[in-house]
């Protein structure tokens, strides 16, 4: 809008805006065709954080399977749920590759800056040249997988969920689908979830590159259809804490964190042997 334009421009003078900028680009993204307002906010302020990737020894790399979850937290709270849950769950998937003789080479990224407007992933595959996108077969994303009130929801690859969001990037139906065959195979239902722009995925798919992932809900509030598939309280947020000093290390769910870990080890495993599904 002519407003948004007027207000950067006016601030860009100020060292601290830098981080606004891109805060409201994300909100923009989000929530396209609205206005934004911002207000100088003497908690924005200049630093500097450092995503923390790495990969397998082994595996060829010239095809890469890259799997990530942001690893910082709002200033409000701890950020146990939103994102030690994806954070400590891909770790442990990392833990448990070790040195084990993958096909592919497997690429673990701990993104630095997401909740300030993905400033890290951005970063990241901004600073990618075209050969190195090119290699990146495929990017997972966990970002909240352990809501209190959960629903095991899997980013829309193959737009079934005709919301108006756009499907991902070719590949990214077939990941949905991997994904799901797990949660089937343990008798559990998924919905999908839009890929809405609100995570690490968004310069991934951005770039052409099929993303795929779960989350199990932040502010939104549970169906009474999600609750007769997944149990726990319709008409009550998925994650009442999101974004609040009370998500600590009492709000995470632990059944939705152990299976969804076993499906994050489970998907990884699989892409780190078998890439032929993906184009
Ligand atoms: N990325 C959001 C956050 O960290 C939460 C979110 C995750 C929203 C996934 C939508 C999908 O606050
Ligand atoms: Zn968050
Ligand atoms: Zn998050
Ligand atoms: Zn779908």
């Amino acid at each position: 809008t002519d407003a948004f334009a007027l207000d950067i421009g006016e601030w860009r003078a100020g060292i601290p805006m830098v981080f606004a900028s891109f805060a409201v680009g994300n909100e923009l993204a989000a929530n396209p065709g609205t206005t934004v307002r911002l207000k100088v906010d003497s908690t924005l302020t200049l630093g500097t954080d450092y995503n923390v990737i790495g990969e397998t020894r082994k595996g060829d790399p010239n095809n890469v399977v890259m799997v990530g979850a942001h690893l910082d937290s709002v200033e409000a709270g701890p950020g146990i749920n939103d994102n030690g849950s994806g954070t400590a769950a891909i770790l442990e998937t990392a833990l448990q590759i070790g040195n084990f003789p993958v096909k592919n080479k497997v690429r673990f990224a701990f993104w630095a800056a997401e909740e300030i407007g993905l400033l890290g992933s951005d970063q990241y595959v901004e600073g990618l040249t075209a050969a190195e996108r090119d290699r990146i077969r495929l990017y997972l994303n966990f970002d909240m997988v352990a809501s209190p009130n959960y629903a095991y929801k899997l980013y829309d690859g193959d737009d079934s969920d005709a919301t108006g969001a756009p499907a991902g990037p070719p590949g990214s139906a077939q990941i949905e689908n991997q994904l799901e065959d797990f949660f089937t195979s343990r008798g559990l239902a998924t919905v999908g979830t839009d890929f809405d722009g609100r995570s690490d995925y968004g310069p991934f798919i951005a770039a052409g590159i099929p993303a795929g992932g779960i989350f199990t809900g932040a502010e939104g509030i549970k169906t009474p259809a999600e609750a007769a598939l997944f149990g726990g309280t319709a008409g009550v947020a998925y994650d009442a804490c999101y974004h609040q000093a009370c998500d600590t290390i009492a709000n995470p769910n632990l059944t939705a964190l152990d299976v969804n870990a076993d499906a994050i080890a489970d998907s990884t495993a699989r892409y780190a042997f078998n890439l032929t599904a993906i184009p």
